[in-house]
């Protein structure tokens, strides 16, 4: 048989009203320009200046019920732990507290702003590669519900923890399935050169190592197979191997009572079609359904990513070598991922006059000094003047939460929107914070 080459069907990129459309918490007024839920864009920019993250309370809300909601419409008796690290503001980590998630942790750090913003101990799962033992003391002294372990060495590092603490272990194996998500490799966890999970053929000896080791109750399994998924082949491939797990566990003796179906899922920041919870829960349920185990999944940029944007304003634009640039006060120290896994993000004008403008090809670009804080190339906005603002949408999740002060450039402002309400989350960094922790040895202070 001969390979004949993929069909490739060319669509078009969304245009601006498009991309709005896509999101129900935004809307375009003639008046106001874009709107979320009831607040002009424009009118948060004024008072909080850019750039500035902003994120719809309604929006995640509506989003955490509809993953509850599919579940529940598959039959499954399914927890949410929201996965921490998508965006973890205290502000974000009580909404999802307050819609009946718990929450899916990775450090320390993430498992004190967790229990900070009044999530329980008992509702956290803690996962990641490399916890230390002040980490694994701490999630037993918190009393966390589970701790999923990556490797023998952690098992070891996890029964000295509960000896040490008197406190005893729930723990699940993190399997690596070895599939393969379809997704950016920055951004694949699954495949069996990653190095996540124990390696499925050496997880039963594990398993019952862990039931032998004093102080471990292992309670299931885990997987996580990675992130921006938007394919269901790769979750069915991983469920099946999971499924079989517990049946091979279980036909050696164990008990096991939970599987843990990780995060994930994609979102259609292109407009591309997206599979969505309905489709998650459903390749769950025909997975894991007849096991009789409690399953829970961890979704991050699925809550939160579309609930946010980040505003920027344009600094001037210019031609050179033959392109078009537009200069944004935001930048790749602010909103990483472009620069990072090439992504592609919606922008679009928040004044209401430029939203209808003609529009051209320009390389919306951000100041600081790499040629990869690059927003957008070639792409089709209106000719905006300085001053003029954006909104780059799609970035309530991996955004605030990755950025750095590179170029000595101050975190940018929060604003959380809830109906007509608006509240500053996170004031703007002052630049003197950015070195009022450094310490200049006396030797070099002293004179010469
Ligand atoms: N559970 C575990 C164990 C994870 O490692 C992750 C994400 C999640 C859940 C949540 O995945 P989500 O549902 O958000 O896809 N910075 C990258 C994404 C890194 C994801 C890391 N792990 C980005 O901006 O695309």
């Amino acid at each position: 048989m001969s390979a004949l080459p993929a069909m490739s069907v060319a669509t078009a990129d969304p245009d601006g009203a498009e991309l709005v459309a896509l999101h129900p918490h935004l809307s375009r007024h003639a008046m106001d320009g874009l709107v979320m839920e009831q607040v002009p864009l424009q009118a948060v920019a004024d008072a909080a200046g850019t750039p500035c993250w902003v994120l719809s309370a309604g929006s995640i809300r509506s989003r955490l019920a509809h993953v509850r909601a599919a579940l529940a419409g598959a039959g499954l008796d399914a927890a949410v732990h929201y996965a921490v690290k998508a965006n973890d503001h205290l502000a974000v980590l009580r909404l999802m507290h307050a819609g009946g998630a718990g929450a899916d942790v990775v450090s320390g750090g993430e498992l004190r702003r967790a229990l900070a913003a009044g999530i329980p101990g008992a509702a956290i799962v803690f996962s990641g590669v490399g916890k230390t033992m002040a980490d694994l003391q701490l999630a037993l002294a918190s009393g966390v519900g589970q701790i999923n372990a990556e490797s023998a060495e952690e098992l070891d590092m996890l029964a000295a923890a509960a000896a040490a603490t008197g406190r005893a272990a729930r723990v699940a194996l993190r399997i690596n399935p070895d599939v393969d998500a379809g997704t950016h490799a920055k951004i694949t966890t699954g495949r069996a050169d990653n190095k996540f999970g124990i390696a499925y053929a050496d997880a039963p000896a594990l398993y019952a190592r862990a039931a032998g080791l004093p102080g471990l109750r292992p309670i299931g399994v885990a997987l996580h197979i990675g992130s921006q998924i938007l394919t269901m082949a790769p979750y069915r491939a991983a469920y099946a191997r999971a499924a079989d797990m517990v049946r091979a566990l279980r036909a050696a003796g164990h008990t096991v009572d939970s599987v843990d179906c990780g995060g994930g899922l994609g979102i259609p920041y292109r407009g591309e079609p997206a599979p969505g919870p309905e489709a998650l829960a459903g390749a769950i349920r025909a997975a894991l359904g007849d096991l009789n185990v409690q399953v829970a999944i961890e979704p991050g940029r699925w809550l939160v990513g579309p609930a946010g944007v980040l505003l920027a304003s344009v600094v001037l634009t210019k031609s050179t070598g033959g392109r078009r640039f537009m200069v944004l006060d935001a930048a790749m120290n602010d909103l990483l991922r472009p620069a990072m896994y090439d992504s592609w993000h919606g922008i679009v004008p928040l004044g209401a006059v430029d939203a209808v403008a003609p529009t051209a090809a320009v390389d919306v670009v951000g100041p600081v000094c790499e040629t990869s804080d690059t927003f957008a190339l070639a792409r089709a906005l209106p000719a905006l003047a300085p001053h003029a603002r954006v909104a780059i949408l799609d970035t309530g999740a991996y955004g605030a939460v990755m950025s750095s002060t590179y170029n000595a450039r101050p975190l940018a402002a929060q604003v959380l929107v809830d109906g007509a309400r608006w509240s500053v989350i996170r004031p703007r960094q002052p630049v003197e914070a950015l070195w009022a922790d450094e310490q200049v040895p006396d030797w070099l202070a002293a004179p010469r």
